[in-house]
């Protein structure tokens, strides 16, 4: 099995802004892209992306899963970045002609397309360190994907880490490289470590987000996550999890959630604990290291009601159920 997002369709869509326009969409081969040494993005990280998906239906059909959503968040960090503006409509023809272009290729369920809108600042001026770059380039990639998470439904192990954040408090809702970069060394100390997949920011004990998905604790009928603010990234699939639990009467609380009241919700036996993302759709965390303690959370499996959210969620990304919330295009 190939690793997720390691295999890419041999074509992509780009567009090029000049400083005052943006270029016809070319499709162009997607193995280069040909930028200046000195590129703004090569020094000063002005780059951000975003991930969305294409869901094969059983007639045929292909379907995004909320592309809408995701262009509003590529156009907010890359505002927030300084990078030039986006035209979403532009954004939204990319995505929508490079995935019929490569309809063939989407995989069926449980597989999927995914789709990886990036932009980047191309002006060659490693003096602007403090200014922004002028000119830029958008460029849609896209990857046929199975699980994100080796080891499939494996529930995971996720080190909290309450001193360090991911990233800068004001950048966590910008889908930017950097933030990536950033929570590298934290993750692969707790891989080494502890053997941990993720790491889950809890800066002065608020319970932020894992380094690549959305944390929600789930005990009872009670959904608790963090109310969103600029500390951490504003998941689409946070938001689709929470709409579908609400609908199914669930207590949905955005609110703060402290590592104590985490470790004593998590220690009883119904408890649950899941990431939310697109590459991790929802993942069931079976085991919390704090402190050189490991604490199962539950029964230390996988959750029902985490497999209910998620077998739901599923179910309308790939057309077996209603689509009430209008979410596919
Ligand atoms: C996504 O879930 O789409 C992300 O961008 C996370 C990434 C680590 C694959």
């Amino acid at each position: 099995m190939t690793a997720f997002g390691s295999v890419f369709m041999p074509e992509m869509a780009i567009s090029w802004f000049d400083g005052s326009d943006w270029s016809a969409t070319e499709v162009v081969a997607s193995d280069s892209i040909q930028v200046h040494p000195g590129a703004h993005v090569l020094h000063y990280s002005s780059t951000c992306f975003e991930g969305l998906k294409a869901f094969r239906h059983k007639d045929g059909s292909v379907k995004i899963f909320r592309m809408d959503k995701n262009i509003d968040r590529f156009a907010q960090s890359s505002q927030l970045l300084g990078l030039p503006e986006l035209n979403k409509e532009t954004t939204s023809q990319m995505i929508r002609d490079i995935v019929a272009r490569f309809a063939d290729e989407v995989p069926a369920p449980p597989g999927s397309m995914y789709i990886r809108p990036t932009h980047i600042g191309t002006e060659p001026a490693i003096g602007k360190a403090a200014v922004p770059s002028l000119t830029s380039c958008q460029y849609i990639l896209l990857s046929p994907v199975g699980d994100y998470f080796a080891g499939g439904d494996k529930a995971l192990r996720l080190l909290i880490e309450d001193q360090n954040m991911r990233c800068p408090p004001h950048m966590g809702m910008v889908k930017s490289g950097g933030n990536y970069a950033a929570a590298l060394q934290p993750i692969m100390h707790a891989r080494a470590e502890v053997q941990a997949d993720q790491v889950l920011f809890c800066p002065n004990g608020d319970v932020q987000e894992t380094g690549a998905a959305n944390f929600l604790l789930i005990d009872g009928n009670e959904l608790i996550t963090k109310s969103l603010d600029e500390s951490f990234l504003h998941g689409v699939t946070r938001d689709s999890i929470l709409t579908i639990a609400r609908d199914m009467g669930m207590d949905v609380q955005e609110r703060e959630l402290s590592v104590e009241e985490l470790m004593e919700r998590a220690a009883k036996p119904g408890c649950e604990a899941a990431l939310s993302g697109t590459a991790a759709v929802l993942a069931p965390v079976g085991t919390l290291i704090y402190q050189g303690q490991e604490l199962d959370v539950g029964n230390g499996g996988i959750g029902e009601t985490t497999v209910k959210l998620r077998t739901a969620l599923n179910a309308i990304q790939w057309g077996e159920a209603e689509d009430p919330y209008g979410w596919l295009t």
